[in-house]
């Protein structure tokens, strides 16, 4: 299994099968054939400062950062760019000697010579290449007696992209993303020298661009900015939680960043301690390479709908281990139970309904996987690089413990009695009348009335795993605590399980 090749960018390919033998820094360091200097070097541990190098883009060599050493013997050192050079056999690179450093320092200074001092106020201020290796390989005060040049600083690239032209260092990731991986050639750089700004191409659109946030993530400076989380925290008050995007059944690995406990807001609004700070890639050559598309990003529009804390039992409020236990009942007593199965359940909570809800009723069980959810109007449905027409994380395991919902009413078994629906997509209207319903959900909805109503967390308040498209596992971890009242569906299950075995319904 293989992410689409986009994903990837159109670096060069590299045969791992051949290596050659090159010394680094004076230590023997060998290579994949096809390697790059710089690329060799990262797989030894060796970091060569970057700024326009990304390793799945294109090489355009426009920084000069990377600039190394390589011996000759018998003659002079030469000098070059790492990221456009292929290692060869015996090579001798140093990416440390004092001339190698002395050409960083100058790179450095030409880099920032009209760069704005604004890390006070940027917000990749703490994440930013160009702020890092300042410290790191410059040190040194401004040695321009000039005015630095001054630009635009909040130009609308797109409704979600927001460019401040005087911080942008030229390195070009963001033009060569748009040709290169999302496709949509949105974006291009105008003029020359240091007049020349990246814009919209005229002849396209990068709010039509699904996948234009990553530009974000990858501008080495504070140049590109997100608008929905425009000085919303500091980098530093918040952290990354690894998770799996749930907006299409690609499932692409992602960090959901969120505040820090040490950080918690006391005086504040406690909803501010819990809620999607930001949404960035996790990188993963099984699923997604280094991207997302924007659904991810805007996955807090998808997880911060209004919740349902309280559980209820016929009409009335109850406690939720009450509704369980009533629940249990409803599905002791029944003929014939429907189990409309989500596929947003976790790889964990599936085998859970399986061994504790499925097995104790045996054949008085009918059990369908449903869409939680369908593609909403003008979202795009379907691409030929990551996003897959169903909008649903987990659909593949689940049918592996249940069988597709058919589209036909006429289907149901017309001894229904109990339909136990778990996860949203089946709103009232859609069930048998005069079946009792049971609901384990996490959002409230005007249509999802019920005889017993269980909220459950979602998949961001519990650890699990997520079986993609096409069959990759990926894991997520807790991000929030579930909220009071909230159960975990794989906990409702084995209470159910018990309930049921302890009535020897499976007898
Ligand atoms: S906006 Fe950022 S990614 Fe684009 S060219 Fe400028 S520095 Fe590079
Ligand atoms: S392609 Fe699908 S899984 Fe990946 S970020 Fe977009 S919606 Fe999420
Ligand atoms: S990283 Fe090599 S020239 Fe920019």
């Amino acid at each position: 299994m293989t992410a689409p090749t986009r994903a990837r960018g159109n670096n060069e390919p590299v045969d791992t099968s051949r290596t050659i033998d090159f010394f680094i820094n004076g230590t023997p360091c060998t290579a994949f054939a096809g390697e790059t200097v710089i690329q060799a070097a990262q797989r030894a541990g060796v970091a060569i400062p970057h700024f326009c190098w990304h390793h799945d883009l294109s090489v355009p060599g426009n920084c000069r950062i990377c600039m190394v050493e390589v011996e000759q013997e018998g003659g002079d050192p030469w000098f070059d760019i790492g990221c456009n050079m292929p290692v060869t056999a015996g090579m001798r690179v140093l990416t440390e000697s004092d001339r190698v450093k002395e050409l960083r320092r100058d790179t450095m200074q030409f880099i920032t010579l009209n760069h704005p001092v604004d890390c006070g106020i940027c917000n990749k201020s703490g994440e930013c290449l160009l702020q890092d290796y300042h410290y790191e390989h410059n040190g040194r005060a401004s040695l321009s007696r000039d005015q630095k040049n001054h630009a635009t600083k909040f130009y609308p690239l797109s409704q979600r992209v927001m460019l401040d032209n005087e911080r942008c260092i030229m390195c070009t990731r963001c033009v060569r993303f748009t040709a290169e991986v999302s496709g949509s050639r949105a974006l291009a750089a105008v003029h020359r020298g240091d007049h020349a700004l990246i814009r919209p191409a005229e002849d396209a659109n990068f709010d039509l661009d699904v996948y234009s946030d990553n530009v974000i993530d990858i501008c080495p400076v504070g140049a590109l900015l997100a608008v929905q989380d425009l000085d919303k925290a500091r980098v530093w008050y918040t952290e990354a939680t690894p998770s799996v995007c749930a907006g299409c059944a690609r499932g692409c690995t992602i960090n959901v960043w969120h505040r820090r406990p040490e950080w918690a807001f006391k005086a504040l609004d406690p909803h501010l301690n819990a809620r999607i700070e930001r949404v960035t890639p996790l990188e993963n050559p099984a699923v997604n390479g280094a991207w997302t598309c924007n659904k991810a990003r805007d996955l807090s529009q998808l997880m911060e709908r209004p919740r349902v804390t309280q559980a209820m039992a016929h009409g009335r409020p109850v406690p939720s281990d009450e509704a369980v236990r009533e629940a249990a009942t409803l599905l002791r007593d029944a003929r014939r139970v429907v189990a409309l199965v989500s596929s947003w359940g976790s790889n964990e909570e599936l085998a859970a309904f399986g061994a504790q809800v499925a097995a104790p009723l045996g054949a008085r069980l009918t059990a369908w996987v449903k869409a939680d959810h369908v593609p909403q109007p003008g979202e795009v449905v379907q691409d030929d690089l990551l996003i897959v027409a169903d909008k649903n994380p987990n659909r593949a395991a689940a049918l592996a413990v249940a069988a597709a919902m058919p589209s036909d009413a006429g289907a149901w078994p017309l001894d229904t009695d109990v339909v136990l629906v778990w996860g949203e997509g089946a709103p009232a209207s859609s069930l048998p009348s005069g079946a009792r319903v049971v609901r384990l959900t996490s959002f409230a909805a005007d249509d999802a009335s019920a005889d017993v109503l269980i909220p459950v967390s979602t998949y961001l308040e519990r650890d699990g795993h997520f079986t993609n498209v096409e069959g990759t596992v990926s894991a997520f971890r807790t991000v929030f605590a579930p909220p009071a009242g909230v159960a975990h569906a794989a906990d409702v299950f084995t209470a159910w399980g018990m309930a049921l075995a302890g009535a020897g319904v499976s007898a």
